[in-house]
This record gives structure tokens, C-alpha cells and sequence, in this order.
């Protein structure tokens, strides 16, 4: 297994060709724990919202997106001019890799994979600033010289997928260094409303920086990835920048209809934190007892391994092949191979996980766990407990 595999696939689900892989037929039952969506949506009324606005399709929708953009503007608390709406997290992502076609981007790595593929995509340079586990600490001023001829600096918090949010204060001194060195901040907060006890969110930070740019998805919070809707907040001016890169009624009727009820729902986002308030300790506990090392999360999803004693892994790949320069080579090597065997236990019993191949500084070393209800949890769990650690 080398250490980015290309023959794993890029996202989660796909679970076809993964049970190919293990021998396993494509009818083998699963419960998808790779796909972090909130396993309490959709909310009860979208569907007959979605048949009361079928009407509509036979018009372009107005292409400003007027009603929806104002309902995000209400709640993030910009001006409307501030907020562009778009075809999912995903097309926010490569519209503003578009606006900066052919320059260089740096991008706080272990993180999702769309923010190099985007900019790639548009004839950018990529450097990545991987950060360490088992912490994944950013350390603002150590980014300072990183950033000093770099236009672009793609961030995620929560981040997908190590879980952790970088503190509030640390991306204050990041937005005043980047500033000052001319370079904008792309903050994804694709699983912002996850985060408990609730955080506010970076939109207030728009009136202190206009370097900042914030996208947001409302895809994993209400559980419609089959809509394809989310937005993008910056100053005005970088706004209409982006906007002139956006292809025309990028966002069907249907999406734009279902903004604003979605943003109202405060009973729905109430219940989504209660279960996260019951469930995500009782997870996180529960996957450490079953012998796992894991990321304390603040999102709805965990990064795990199996816990591995590295001075007896290093023994045993020292004993193989005795050359210095390659021993941290074949730790890794030997760590994914631990990981991959409770992959495939896991995929035997059932559950899909999420690999970690491709991305850097994890390389397939670890595995995302998403926090779903607690009787598919208590089955992860239970599966985790046959047959011990792996
Ligand atoms: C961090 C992050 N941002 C954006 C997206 C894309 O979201 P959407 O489905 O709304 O395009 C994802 C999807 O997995 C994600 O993990």
C-alpha cells in the first residue's frame, strides 16, 4: 500500500468498489459511516415544501437569488450585497479557486481534498502547510512566512477530517498576519453548526477584515446532499469578483425555495444539538474503550486508529529493514496496514468507514467515524467490541 493510494476512492460512500476490493458482494449490508450527514434530517416538511414550489420550474429562477440571499443575510448578520448563494459548499470552493485562476494558494493541510483539486483546476500552485497529529495544532505566527507571497489561504474549522476547530483568537491574528501581507483567508464552516456549545460562527469578523471569505454548505447540518446549496460571504467587492465567475442560474429553483424555511427552522437545529450533546460523548467514549486512539472532535465525525505502540512498530520495522532513513517510511507503511486490517474488519461487519488515503500527513493511517443515531452508534460500537482491536 503506498502512501497515496490512487486505486481508494476520493470521497466517502462509494461503497460498491470498496467491497470489490475486499472480496465482498455489492449486496453485502452496510450502514454508511463514511458520509458525515445529520441523521436527523431531512426535516419532516421538505419534501411537500419541495411539491408546493414544483410550480415554479417552469421559470429561470431570478438571478439574484433575492429571498434566499436576504434570509442569509438576516441570520449571519452582513448585507445582502455580502452573500452569494451556490450550488453547494462545492461550487463556492471552485468559484473561488476560479477568482484566483493561475496564482498560489497555500492550504492547512490534513484537510478536504476539493480545496487542491479547485485550485488545480484553475491553474493554481499549491503549497500545503500540514499540520501534526495527534493534535493538529495551527500556530498563527509560525504560518506568517508561509503566507508572505501567497494570495490565498484555504482554511476549514471544524475541519474535515481531524474534527478540530482552530480557536477563534488564533484566526484573529491569522486574518490581522495575512492582512498585512495581502493574502485572503478562505474559511470553510461547511460543519459549523455542529459545533457545540454553539459557536457563533466568523460572519462578524467580515466588518474587521475584508480579506475573509467564509463558505458555507447546508448540506451536512439538514442532510440534503442531493440539492446542492450553499453560500459564500465576503466584502462586496468580493463578492460581485467571485460572482462574475459563476456560471448563470447556478443554483436551481428548488434549492433557492427551500433556503429561507431551512434558516427558520430553530426547533430542528435545537434538536440536532441535543443529539450531539447525547451522543457525541458517549461515542468518543465509547470508541477509546474499544482500544482506538481518538481526535476529541468538535464537529459530527471522529478521526481514529488503532491505538499503536510506536516503540514496539519501531522495533519491528527496524528488525525488517535496518536502514535509518527509511524507518519513519515504514512506520507509516506498517501504521496503515494496522488501519487498513480494522477497515476491513469493520467492512465485514458491516460498517463503512471513511480511509484516510490521500491525505496528507495522514496517509491512510487513520479512519473517520461520522456520529450518526444511537442505535447505529451502539452497532458501531458493538462491532468494534467482536474480535477485540485490531
Ligand atoms: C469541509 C467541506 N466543505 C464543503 C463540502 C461540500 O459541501 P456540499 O455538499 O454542500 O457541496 C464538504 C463535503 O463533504 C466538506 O466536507
Amino acid at each position: 500500500m503506498t502512501t497515496h493510494d490512487a486505486t481508494w476512492p476520493s470521497h466517502g460512500g462509494q461503497a460498491t468498489s470498496l467491497l470489490a476490493r475486499f472480496g465482498l458482494p455489492p449486496d453485502h449490508p452496510l450502514h454508511d459511516f463514511s458520509t458525515n450527514l445529520n441523521p436527523l434530517g431531512p426535516p419532516d416538511w421538505v419534501p411537500s415544501r419541495l411539491a408546493d414550489a414544483a410550480d415554479g420550474l417552469v421559470h429561470y429562477p431570478a438571478p439574484d437569488y433575492r429571498a434566499a440571499r436576504t434570509a442569509i443575510a438576516r441570520q449571519a448578520g452582513v448585507a445582502v450585497e455580502q452573500v452569494l448563494l451556490t450550488n453547494g459548499g462545492a461550487e463556492a470552493i471552485f468559484l473561488v479557486a476560479a477568482a484566483h485562476a493561475g496564482g498560489r494558494a497555500a492550504i492547512v493541510q490534513p484537510t478536504f481534498n476539493e480545496y487542491a483539486r479547485a485550485c488545480r483546476a484553475h491553474g493554481m500552485e499549491v503549497a500545503d502547510i500540514t499540520l501534526a497529529g495527534p493534535d493538529f495544532r495551527l500556530d498563527s505566527e509560525s504560518l506568517e512566512r508561509r503566507i508572505e507571497r501567497c494570495p490565498v489561504l484555504f482554511l476549514c474549522r471544524p475541519n474535515n477530517p481531524t474534527g478540530t476547530l482552530v480557536p477563534r483568537e488564533t484566526v484573529e491574528r491569522l486574518l490581522s498576519l495575512a492582512a498585512a501581507r495581502g493574502c485572503r483567508v478562505v474559511i470553510d464552516e461547511a460543519f459549523i453548526d455542529f459545533v457545540t456549545p454553539p459557536e457563533e460562527g466568523l460572519a462578524p469578523l467580515l466588518a474587521r477584515f475584508d480579506n475573509l471569505v467564509l463558505l458555507r454548505s447546508l448540506t451536512k447540518l439538514y442532510a440534503l446532499p442531493g440539492l446542492r446549496v450553499g453560500y459564500l460571504l465576503a466584502s462586496e467587492l468580493m463578492v460581485r469578483k467571485i460572482k462574475a465567475c459563476q456560471p448563470p442560474w447556478s443554483v436551481n429553483h428548488l434549492a433557492a425555495e427551500l433556503v429561507a424555511p431551512l434558516l427558520a427552522d430553530t426547533a430542528f437545529l435545537a434538536r440536532t444539538r441535543q443529539w450531539l450533546a447525547d451522543e457525541r460523548p458517549r461515542l468518543q467514549a465509547g470508541l477509546a474503550a474499544a482500544g482506538l486512539e481518538v481526535i476529541p472532535s468538535r464537529a459530527n465525525f471522529f478521526l481514529v486508529r488503532p491505538a499503536i505502540d510506536v516503540e514496539a512498530t519501531a522495533g519491528q520495522v527496524q528488525h525488517r529493514r535496518p536502514v535509518d532513513g527509511s524507518i519513519q517510511a515504514l512506520m507509516t507503511e506498517s501504521i496503515a496496514l494496522t488501519t487498513e486490517r480494522l477497515f476491513e474488519r469493520l467492512l465485514h461487519a458491516g460498517i463503512l468507514a471513511r480511509h484516510t488515503h490521500g491525505f496528507p500527513g495522514l496517509d491512510g493511517g487513520w479512519l473517520r467515524l461520522a456520529l450518526r443515531d444511537r442505535d447505529s452508534n451502539t452497532r458501531l460500537l458493538g462491532a468494534l467490541g467482536e474480535g477485540g482491536e485490531s
